[in-house]
């Protein structure tokens, strides 16, 4: 993610922090929604950066899982490490990104059964890691038409009011994944997501499998936007191949192959800058970056206002002269913090968040 953005979203965090108004920022959720097996999860790790989901054929993400990225300074090493992951279900730190993964699995199991069961029920994961910001992703399970397994008739219905539980909040930013590989008119993802954003305001359509098109055909009507309307676009990505999966091939690795592809593909070569999973986290920080200045002359108020009353508390002290008394020390502390606000307040004026 972009290092100013994470600089000034944990600035405006911290503020509210310090001031006791945890959560105030109301951050967006992202939520992915697409068919089984249209490369949902392996998106979302290349957003993260990290190699931690479950992935493969069939229906492997049984349970939604929320994904609450946290951003720790990569000073905080009191534990030594800078990048750890946290279950709610469980009491340990995770350092090691595989078993993430193999803990995910297993929770699955313990819930959602051994088969193709699904559950509703969520598994919640925190990563900690200097290189992210604060945000919500949401990991969900697959549209599917057909039972298999032992799930129930009614699976299709269940499954998409599980997605649309997620994806109706209007706080919801949704990246509705279909597979190049499929006629875009079927595509689960894009009917779905029109029924909670009918404009199309809010939801990024994202083509996987660029790479397993039929020869001779490519997606140039879709990425360009001639085909169906989207106000954020469509933005095309190379995720690994089940192979690249199996022989454990390098999240970097990838990310040259994927690069390569669009700039040495005749159809591709002009658009290569506007696709690929870099260009797609680039286009993720700008929807939350236009997400953050239109609250900012709220933020900027309610920020005013509580400086206004650490001032009037800070009045109430009085006599500033006992020192090391408690009221002095309580004293001291709103003071940093209301000059903190203020610097934060002047700040955002100084801010231009327009980005080009
Ligand atoms: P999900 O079910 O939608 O979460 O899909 P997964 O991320 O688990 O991916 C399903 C399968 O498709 C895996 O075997 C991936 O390796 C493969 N896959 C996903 N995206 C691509 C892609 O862009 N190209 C290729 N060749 N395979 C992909
Ligand atoms: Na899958
Ligand atoms: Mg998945």
């Amino acid at each position: 993610m972009d290092a100013d953005l994470i600089k000034l979203v944990n600035k405006l965090q911290d503020t509210f922090h310090n001031l006791g108004k945890w959560g105030e920022l109301d951050m967006p959720q992202l939520a992915v929604v697409g068919s089984q097996s249209s490369g949902k999860s392996s998106v979302l790790e290349t957003i993260v950066g990290r190699d931690f989901l479950p992935r493969g054929q069939g229906i492997v993400t049984r349970r939604p899982l929320v994904l609450q990225l946290i951003h720790t300074p990569a000073t905080d090493s009191s534990n030594g490490y800078t990048e750890w992951g946290q279950f709610l279900h469980i009491d340990k730190r995770f350092t090691d990104f595989g078993e993430i993964r193999k803990e995910i699995e297993q929770e699955t199991f313990r819930v959602a059964g051994q088969n193709k069961g699904v559950s509703k029920l969520p598994i919640h994961l925190r990563i900690y890691s200097p290189n992210v910001l604060d945000l919500t992703l949401v990991d969900l399970p697959g549209l599917t038409k057909i039972p298999v397994g032992d799930q129930p008739s009614d699976i299709e219905k269940q499954i998409r009011n599980l997605v649309s539980e997620y994806i109706t909040k209007p706080n919801c930013v949704i990246l509705a994944v279909s597979g190049a590989n499929v006629d875009l008119a079927n595509s689960e993802a894009l009917k779905l997501a029109r029924t909670v954003d009918p404009q199309g305001r809010r939801t990024i359509g994202v083509l996987t499998k660029l790479d397993l098109m039929d020869a001779g055909t490519n997606a140039l009507d879709v990425l360009t936007g001639r085909v169906y309307p989207l106000k954020l676009g469509f933005i095309g990505v190379v995720n690994r191949s089940q192979q690249d999966i199996n022989e454990g091939k390098p999240m970097e690795d990838a990310l040259q192959k994927e690069s390569d592809f669009f700039t040495s593909h005749p159809a591709y070569r002009n658009i290569a800058h506007k696709n690929g999973t870099k260009y797609l986290a680039r286009t993720l920080n700008q929807v939350l970056m236009n997400h953050i200045r239109d609250k900012l002359p709220d933020m900027k108020a309610r920020l005013n206002t509580l400086i206004g009353q650490a001032q009037q508390e800070l009045n109430s002290f009085g006599d500033p002269s006992l020192f090391g008394d408690k009221n002095q020390q309580g004293a001291l502390i709103l003071r940093l913090m209301t000059q903190f606000a203020r610097d934060f307040v002047s700040s955002i004026e100084g801010t231009n968040l327009n980005i080009s």
